[in-house]
């Protein structure tokens, strides 16, 4: 990997940091968090979520294998940590990011999950393990969504890692819901049991797309339940939400701790602001190429990031964007964005991610809900949960939007299409040798496999 050499006196001021203490499972309530993407969830994303109001950043999953045999270097002059693969970085990161940083894992097997983990664990504060990605990439080898129709795998990794990682490394699970609601909860009890701090569930059964409607309805009984076993784990809900004062919709619908957000991120990564950026081609999507160039972020990567930048037009037009997106489609490295985004270094541009990140800690900013916007989840006798009431309708959360309205539950409009696409990344070098391979499962992707659990 070759850095871009730079005078001392283009180094970042000094950087004061804040001590902040280990995470818990309390760090993982009354917040926002920016969802585990691949690809689009790169260094400079994760910054610039971080810098307009996320809580916590999720790193995309790499998988266990991939990490283990890459190469840790650290930028003298950036700080930026890569953990290099054959022909570019699996995983990069930045000190300022560490305390808000979970590190998400693809695995299927307990001892190359702990070996992954012990690679990173100095730059990150969290290991989630992915449960629910369902492409086949991942579900062939009994990874992702393939966990949750293999319970024993799924918990004795993260029982190995809880066990195997310090106690200031949290490790947490992201699961998708099964088809049934009571094989979802034997799941859950299951996995709470392995000593994690933190469940995210995302609202689709391992068969739905992600442009039908999450089924956010069937969140509370699982939050209730968790609850129930007194441990105090956090759940967080993904699906659908589309920024931070949606997300205290999809709080009180839910009764999460927090939420999680991705294809509205990828969007817009301010979307975790209250005043999100509008006029992204004017300034998000500049400073994006600053800063990314500043931390020599593989630029097929910024490429495909910008790419997917969908902010509301106030003060700008259609035909600006599209010359902007044209120039870009044809571009091939930084240097041809010169003319758009003028002469730069980024340096000014990763002084403010720092400057805000420790004037305002990420992890520090809590979503508190006000108190009579609690909601009551009333549940059939066939166990299926009804629709939730709000226990005072004039409350704030009240006046963000009303229950008794569908609009509640629905599905905002979808973006682009939401299937995660392969990282491209090269995963193995090309002479690896498993000692220890991966057992081929059957992976039958229709009808969505049961459990007994
Ligand atoms: C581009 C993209 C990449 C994704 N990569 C991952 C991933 O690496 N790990 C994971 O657990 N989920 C991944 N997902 C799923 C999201 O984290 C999330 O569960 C899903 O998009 C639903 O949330 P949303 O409705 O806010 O988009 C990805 C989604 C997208 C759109």
């Amino acid at each position: 990997m070759s850095r871009r050499s730079r005078s001392p006196e283009h180094l970042p001021r000094p950087q004061k940091r804040q001590k902040l203490d280990n995470l818990t499972s309390e760090s993982f309530k009354n917040g926002v968090f920016l969802a585990p993407m691949v690809r689009s969830g790169a260094l400079p994303t994760r910054l610039f979520a971080l810098k307009h109001g996320a809580t916590m950043v999720w790193s995309p999953e790499i998988v266990d294998k991939a990490i283990l045999h890459s190469k840790r270097e650290v930028d003298p002059v950036t700080g930026v940590v890569s953990y290099n693969g054959v022909s570019r970085a699996i995983f990069t990161t930045h000190p300022i990011e560490k305390p808000h940083l979970i590190y998400q894992i693809g695995s299927a097997n307990p001892e190359l999950a702990v070996q992954a983990a012990r690679t990173v664990m100095q730059d990150v504060s969290g290991i989630d393990l992915n449960c629910g990605c369902p492409k086949p990439f991942s579900t062939h080898s009994g990874m992702g969504a393939a966990l949750l129709t293999d319970p024993d795998t799924l918990c004795a990794i993260l029982t190995a890692l809880r066990k195997a990682m310090p106690e200031e490394i949290t490790v947490s699970a992201k699961i998708r819901l099964l088809p049934s609601q009571e094989e979802t909860l034997k799941l859950v009890e299951r996995i709470c049991g392995t000593g994690i701090s933190c469940l995210t569930v995302h609202c689709r059964t391992r068969n739905m797309r992600d442009r039908e409607k999450a089924m956010v309805e069937r969140l509370r009984e699982i939050v209730e339940f968790v609850e129930g076993l007194g441990k105090g784990i956090a759940v967080v809900e993904n699906g659908d939400c589309q920024g931070w004062e949606d997300a205290k919709r999809v709080r009180t619908v839910t009764g999460a701790h927090s939420v999680m957000i991705a294809r509205a991120a990828e969007a817009n990564p301010t979307c975790f602001s209250d005043k999100p950026l509008v006029d992204l081609d004017k300034t998000l999507v500049p400073s994006y190429f600053r800063l990314s160039k500043y931390l020599d972020n593989y630029w097929g990567l910024t490429k495909f990031c910008v790419a997917q930048f969908k902010g509301d037009r106030v003060n700008t037009k259609k035909a600006d964007s599209t010359k902007i997106r044209q120039t870009l489609s044809q571009s091939k490295g930084y240097d041809a964005m010169t003319d758009y985004v003028g002469e730069w270094t980024g340096e000014d541009e990763m002084k403010q991610i720092i400057d805000a990140i420790e004037t305002d800690p990420p992890r520090l900013r809590r979503m508190y809900l006000p108190a009579s916007a609690s909601v009551s989840a009333s549940a059939s006798t066939n166990g299926a949960v009804t629709k939730p009431v709000l226990a005072n309708e004039n409350s704030a959360a009240a006046t963000v939007f009303s229950l008794e309205d569908d609009a509640a539950y629905a599905t905002p409009q979808s973006t682009q299409n939401p299937e995660p696409p392969s990282s491209g990344a090269p995963f193995l070098p090309k002479d690896f040798q498993s000692k220890d391979p991966l057992p081929p499962k059957a992976d039958p992707l229709t009808p969505t496999p049961t459990v007994s659990v």
